[in-house]
């Protein structure tokens, strides 16, 4: 893919000259698995991988400092956000993308700037980016969700990013973001339309 390679080389020099090794394995690591899950569902995977090597870039703010710089990149902050300021790095890194490495494409940017949270009528970009930073975490051990996340990933990346919404609610959710929950009510309807389709599919071929 044209320019992976370059994107590769300045987010290591953003990233490590900043302390920030192991953000930048997990960019890659993401970017990459977010773009076998493109070719897989047979959607954009060039997109799915510059928003993934991008997608916590601002993991070179710390938390306490994330509010003071999001005021003074003028981003829009939610009450939730101000709440629990961790979250906002998704709107930083988006930031970051655009104004420092000129990526200029809206669908990635969307893509980095609710890979935590999805949001509602998401595109299949922020899809693959949200389902891969999920699989692909950044912590120690294996996430507590995943063997199941991977069974549902086998029906469709929606089944896979609404359990994963599932399980965070009714585990160790901190806040309940707005675009959180906008997401699984899309979630939802996409999952019960595609089922009616499938439904009348077999309907209509049975006549
Ligand atoms: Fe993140
Ligand atoms: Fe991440």
């Amino acid at each position: 893919m044209q320019g992976k390679e370059n994107y590769k080389k300045e987010i290591y020099e953003f990233l490590a000259s900043r302390d920030c090794i192991s953000t930048y394995e997990h960019c890659i690591e993401v970017g990459d698995y977010a773009a076998i899950l493109a070719n897989d569902f047979g959607f954009n995977e060039e997109k799915a991988l510059i928003a993934g090597y991008f997608h916590d870039i601002s993991a070179i703010y710390p938390v306490e400092e994330r509010i003071h710089a999001a005021e003074e990149f003028k981003i829009n902050l939610l009450p939730e956000e101000k709440i629990f300021p961790l979250i906002i790095h998704q709107k930083i890194s988006a930031y970051l993308a655009n104004n420092y490495f000129f990526v200029i494409d809206d669908e990635i940017l969307s893509a980095i700037e609710c890979h935590t949270t999805l949001k509602g009528g998401y595109s299949e970009t922020d899809l693959l980016v949200f389902v891969a930073d999920k699989i692909k975490w950044d912590q120690r051990g294996i996430p507590p969700y995943l063997d199941k996340m991977l069974e549902r990933l086998e029906e469709s990346l929606e089944d896979a990013a609404l359990y994963y919404i599932q399980y965070i609610m009714n585990n160790d959710i901190k806040i309940l973001h707005p675009w959180l929950l906008k997401a699984k009510s899309s979630l939802e309807e996409n999952i019960s339309l595609r089922k009616i389709h499938r439904k009348r599919g077999i309907l209509n071929n049975g006549i």
